[in-house]
Order: C-alpha cells, then structure tokens, then sequence
C-alpha cells in the first residue's frame, strides 16, 4: 500500500471520517455553506480550504481539481441507480472483474506510455524537449492534451475500478453562475453573467473508494510523473495532497450529467485524465482568455454563455487515455451534456506546491458527501 494511502487509511481508522456513502447533510454542512467557503461549485473537483496535518493553523489552498481552487460543491441528495439506470447497472457489473481475476499491482512503467512520452530521465534532451514544448503550449492556449498518456491495459483496468464503485459515487448536482455562485445578483440586469444560472451534474468518486493498486493511483505517486506535471506547469517541485478523499477522484458522468460553463476561482492548473469517453456529448470546451486578470469582461463573458461565439470555443481533445492540463481561472470551460449507454470516466488529480496538505472536513462533506466529524 502506497504511504499515503496508508495515511488516508490510518485517518480513516482514527474516526476522523466516515465511510463512503455516508451522505448526511447535516447542521455542520448547513454551516459550511452559511459561512459561504461552500457557495461555489466546481465541475469535477473541488478545492477546499486546507490545512496542515500538523500545527492545523495554515490555510492555503487545495486546488480544485488541481491546485489550489478555493472550489466546493453543495450538493443534494443521491441516485439511485437501480432505479433510474438499470441498463448501465448491468453493464457496471459486466465490466468490473470478479475479484480472484484481479492480476497483480501494475508497474508505472506498464501504465504511462514511455514511448510517446520519455519522463525517466530529467537531465536528457528528450525530457526537456517534450516538456519545454508543453511548457510553452500552456502558457499560449491556456491548455495542453497528452493523447494516449496512459496504456491500453491500464486505462481498462482504471475504469473497471471506476465503474465498480459507481454505484457508491455522490452525485453532485448543482444551479450556479460562472463564478461559481448560486445566488444572483438581483442589482444586475437578468442577462448579466452572475445572473445567468446554470445546471451541473457529476457523480464523484473519493480517494478512498477505489483500489489503492488502481493505475491512476499508482500514476499520481509516481515521481516521474510528479516532476514532468512540475515542469509544464513551471514549478521547482510538487507535493502529492494527503487529504483521505481529495489526491486522486474519479468524476463520472452518466447521460444528462454534465459541468457547466464557469472559471476556476484561482489561477492554477487542472489536471485530468479520460479513462472513457461517452458515446456522445462530455466535450471538453473552452473559451481561451474570456477575461483578464485586470477585466472581467462581462459583455464578452454573456455572449459566451448565451452561445453567441462559437467560433471562440475550442473543443480540447480528449480521447480516452488523454491527460489534459489547463488553467481555467481566466477561461471559461465546460463539459458538455453526456448522452448514450457508456458513462464518462474521468481521473482529476491534486498536486500541491508543499507537502502536508489536506481539505477542510467540512468543504469534503460538500463535494464528497461524508459526514463531518464532531468538533
Ligand atoms: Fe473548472
């Protein structure tokens, strides 16, 4: 068992959280969103406030699906996938291997595809080809898209684990504006961007509810990995998040779910990986450079929202096996509405610009459904 995970699961021993499921929104949680850390939604990951293990004093903060987004995600209620998706629940069960087939722990080498993608050796030609290149990349469209980053074996295996533990995901459904607000401003006029609303439905899966041998597990803690991510982004270095339901998610989308268009509260990066595409929908679009740091842009943002510029909306390529990391705090993104049998499987990753850090108890029942400790 990797440390951290050893770390989630002593967390989890001492009481600190309950199990998967537990989604009881109770006073605490009504807290959290009256004290307003969880007024804001994110698409697939959401941040939270985080803190230290040790000294518990520090609040930097955990990004949204990424580093360091101050997002969170109110949600209501759970499916029940019996009921309402009793195909896709069959094909759940057709997918996920009987438990005496599960073949030993994968190897890194077996899961990233070394081939396309030389990450082994830092101080080689081709390490620093490819990652000034998507260096480079990032910082001129915002985005960039690693297509077949991950190996066939190991993309099936990761969404066996995913869609095995479906059924047990929260479902995370939502109305808010682009800034991630569910409150409008009544002083504005009804087409301004804080008052056009928008629904959002994802099904998240914590770090906690899937197999600690699961590809995009082992991918997340490898140091290779780590240090290309470190070196597109511009960092020195990364830290993996030690919180027990935020390093690693698996986002779903079953038909009807998708993220709506909004921006990322700050200026980090996402990182996420397509384990499987859905048959049709789940595009992943964006509005390059809606707004600046120094201009909002409302005007522009309202033409985007009301789909007047589709000439300005890039659809980022993601087939399955792609990573993809964006910074989306000044460019407005969105999944599209996913439709057909096969449900989107999405790994979301957090790595974090110092060690230690977890979530807020409280911002992990909003987005992952647990109920909060007793303080
Ligand atoms: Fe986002």
């Amino acid at each position: 068992m990797p440390e951290q995970a050893a770390r989630a699961a002593r967390r989890l021993a001492d009481g600190a959280y309950r199990g998967p499921g537990d989604a009881l929104f109770g006073k605490r949680t009504q807290r959290a969103f009256n004290k307003g850390f969880a007024s804001e939604f994110i698409d697939f990951r959401m941040g939270a406030r985080a803190r230290r293990l040790a000294g518990g004093g520090y609040f930097g903060h955990v990004g949204l699906l990424l580093l360091g987004g101050r997002h969170s995600s109110g949600s209501a209620g759970r499916c029940n996938l019996f009921v309402e998706r009793p195909t896709n629940l069959w094909k759940r069960f057709e997918s996920s291997p009987p438990q005496q087939e599960r073949t030993a722990e994968m190897r890194p080498e077996e899961i990233v595809n070394l081939d396309a993608y030389p990450i082994m050796d830092p101080d080689s030609p081709a390490w620093s080809d490819l990652v000034g290149r998507l260096r480079r990349e990032l910082d001129e469209r915002q985005y960039v898209s690693l297509p077949d980053f991950i190996l066939p074996a190991a993309r099936e295996r990761a969404v066996a684990d995913a869609l095995a533990a479906l059924p047990r995901a929260h479902h995370n459904s939502s109305r808010r504006n682009c800034y991630l607000h569910r409150q409008g401003d009544p002083s504005l006029p009804d087409d301004h961007p804080r008052n056009i609303m928008l629904e959002a439905s994802t099904r998240m899966l914590a770090y906690d509810q899937f197999p600690d041998d699961c590809p995009v597990k082992l991918l997340y803690h490898w140091e290779p990995v780590r240090r290309m991510v470190a070196g597109i982004v511009g960092r020195d270095r990364l830290f993996d998040n030690e919180d027990p339901c935020q390093p690693v998610n698996l986002l779903c989308y079953e038909t009807g779910d998708r993220s709506a268009w909004h921006f990322d509260s700050v200026n980090a990066f996402t990182m996420t990986l397509m384990l499987q595409a859905s048959e049709s929908g789940g595009d992943f679009e964006m509005a390059p450079n809606t707004r600046t740091d120094d201009d909002e842009n409302h005007d522009y943002v309202r033409r985007v929202l009301l789909g007047e510029c589709p000439e300005d909306v890039v659809s980022v390529a993601r087939e399955a096996g792609a990573l993809c990391i964006f910074r989306g705090c000044n460019s407005l993104h969105r999944v599209s509405p996913v439709a057909g049998p096969s449900t989107r499987v999405m790994g979301v990753f957090v790595y974090e610009d110092e060690p230690g850090i977890v979530g807020d108890p409280e911002v992990n029942a909003t987005v992952y459904g647990r109920e909060v400790a007793p303080g």
